[in-house]
């Protein structure tokens, strides 16, 4: 059985620990929340249960469906073994639908759906507010080589088509989310690390259009913990 030993990052919303063997990290969820770049600070009980669940169940099925990621096992409602990779430093996102800074950015209402699915990705640099960076900025500073940037984004429009798919059988159109790679340390191969949650995603619900997804915590907007649970209840059906 895989063990904790001792913890060597924490992030807002996961400890990572090393374990007896070099190549695999234990992944631990909180249910710490923040918003804005840390800005906004609080608590959604019972939220990294659901995350660690929901994460495990959406990158098993990834796995089948040809996208590599590091999940290897869950050992408890928190606390997942996953393979150890060097995270790369860009946060991927595809927008299916308008909405958060993209519609900010571009004056376009919230809801308005997408001609193509547009994959853009964030600078992960939290003094500098992650800022927006384009494939030539990226490479240009070293933080991928041209090999994993075509790898990210096939994998990518990969997890957007099957999350869509997924995501619609259970009543929630996915708007928009963020995914990270990391390089796995044995292999040097990039696979899918971090999560796929209503941390991570814009999931809103296909009758009403309610948010389904952390922008209750961001925007105020209440019934944070009774949506994380409604989420979860779906996803596990
Ligand atoms: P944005 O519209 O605020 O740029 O967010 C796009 C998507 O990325 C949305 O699904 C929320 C997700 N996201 C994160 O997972 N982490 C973050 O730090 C931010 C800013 C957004």
């Amino acid at each position: 059985m895989t063990v904790k030993k001792e913890q060597i990052y924490e992030g807002k919303a996961k400890k990572v620990y090393a374990t007896d063997d070099p190549y695999l990290y234990i992944v631990s969820y909180k249910d710490d929340a923040t918003a804005f770049n840390g800005e906004k600070k609080g608590q959604i009980a019972g939220k990294g249960v659901i995350n660690n669940t929901m994460t495990n169940i959406i990158f098993a099925l990834l796995e089948k469906d040809g996208v590599p990621t590091h999940f290897v096992e869950q050992l408890d409602e928190r606390d997942t073994v996953v393979k150890a990779v060097t995270i790369l430093p860009l946060e991927v996102i595809i927008r299916n639908v308008a909405a958060g800074s993209f519609s900010k950015r571009y004056g376009v209402e919230e809801g308005t759906a997408l001609l193509r699915p547009t994959l853009e990705f964030s600078y992960k640099n939290d003094a500098l507010g992650d800022p927006l960076i384009n494939d030539d900025h990226a490479l240009a500073l070293g933080l991928i080589t041209e090999e994993q940037l075509a790898d990210v984004k096939k994998y990518t429009h990969k997890v957007n088509e099957f999350l869509k798919a997924f995501f619609l059988e259970k009543g929630l159109k996915l708007v928009d989310f963020k995914i990270e790679f990391g390089v796995d340390n044995k292999t040097g191969k990039v696979i899918l690390a971090d999560e796929i949650s209503p941390d991570t995603c814009r999931l809103w619900d296909v009758e009403t259009n309610e948010k389904m997804d952390k922008d209750r915590f961001r925007r105020d907007l209440g019934n944070v913990e009774e949506t994380y649970q409604e989420v979860f209840a779906r996803i596990k059906q």
